[in-house]
């Protein structure tokens, strides 16, 4: 096949140049913006790390009840009788309306029971001399909104896909994969963007999904390295890492020399990439299911006999 585009490596330097500094910039975007999600989500649970738990909260909420009816059962529970946090919590589930708040009886309670300490001069824990302030701990938290993901969804869109538009060309002009993964590297991240997208989205109307949102964004990660390593290799290190030295021919592809190891699985460099998915994964299913069948369901069940 004749190669109608000019390989990375034979770029003129200026050219090579540009596209490293663009492809280092953006790396150095992508680490912040890491670093940002640690921050962010990764502090919803209270706990510093990203868990499941952040992502539930962040988009879902923390749907158990509002802050004030928690402390009212737990922390806060000896500071007012039975019937005071009663009334409260019919207060706050009445919707907290400030224009009930005195005749309701419930700014009485607070003053009496709850400002001695959570007053302005408390420091860290919220001043309840201030309705505005107590209201604060009275909302179901719902995670994000609407509104803020409707804003964040087309940044993230229009905004990555660029990204991913940059990197992609450049990545287009890498000669060291096959066409097939080729396209499916430079397809890949902008496929795992709709579907990061659609997690938030489902996320926030039910949690399940929020590990929806962490496979879409390791796939995106997962891709943009790969582009991003295999370009840089190939601007400046292609005679080290793609040339056999002793015989001065090219190396063989990264994805013939895997498919060449997963041969006795069925990998065939013939084959396309779906069918090698397809025929590799059976054959794992296949010895995964021998190995159940006929190694450990015997064990177990000898264990348990033996038990009995
Ligand atoms: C003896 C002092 C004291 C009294 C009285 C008191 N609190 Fe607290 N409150 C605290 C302290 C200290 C904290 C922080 C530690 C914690 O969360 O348990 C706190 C925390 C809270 C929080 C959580 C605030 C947040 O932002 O996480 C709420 C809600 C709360 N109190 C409600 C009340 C209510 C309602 C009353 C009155 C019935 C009350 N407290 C009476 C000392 C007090």
């Amino acid at each position: 096949m004749t190669q109608k585009y000019i390989p990375l490596k034979d770029h003129e330097t200026p050219i090579k140049v540009l596209f490293t500094g663009y492809l280092c910039s953006v790396a150095v975007g992508y680490f912040f913006a890491l670093i940002q999600i640690l921050f962010t989500h990764g502090m919803a649970d209270g706990k510093l790390g990203l868990s499941l738990d952040d992502i539930v909260y962040s988009y879902y909420g923390n749907r158990s009840g509002t802050v004030l009816e928690k402390k009212l059962n737990g922390s806060m529970k000896q500071n007012a009788s039975e019937k005071e946090r009663f009334e409260i919590m019919q207060w706050v589930r009445d919707g907290a309306d400030v224009k009930t708040y005195e005749s309701s009886g419930v700014k009485k309670i607070i003053d009496e029971r709850c400002v001695m300490c959570h007053n302005k001069e408390a420091g860290t824990i919220p001043d309840f001399s201030d309705v505005e302030v107590l209201k604060t701990v009275t909302t179901e938290d719902q995670g994000a909104t609407f509104a803020s993901l409707t804003r964040v969804s087309h940044i993230h869109l229009f905004g990555i896909s660029f990204i991913f538009m940059f990197v992609g060309i450049i990545f287009s002009f890498a000669q060291s994969p096959t066409m097939q993964y080729k396209c499916i590297a430079i397809g890949m991240p902008y496929a795992f963007l709709l579907v990061d997208i659609l997690s938030w989205w489902l996320t926030k109307i039910h949690p399940m999904f929020a590990i929806l949102v962490v496979f879409a964004g390791m796939g995106m990660g997962v891709s943009f390295m790969f582009m991003w390593a295999i370009s840089i290799l190939e601007m400046w290190f292609y005679p080290q890492v793609f040339i056999n030295k002793a015989s001065g021919e090219p190396r063989k592809q990264l994805s013939t020399v895997i498919l060449e190891k997963l041969a006795p699985l069925g990998g065939d460099t013939n084959a396309s990439f779906l069918t090698n998915v397809f025929t590799i994964s059976k054959t794992v299913f296949a010895v995964v299911a021998d190995i159940w069948i006929n190694s450990l369901l015997p064990f177990i069940k000898d264990k348990l006999n033996k038990k009995s």
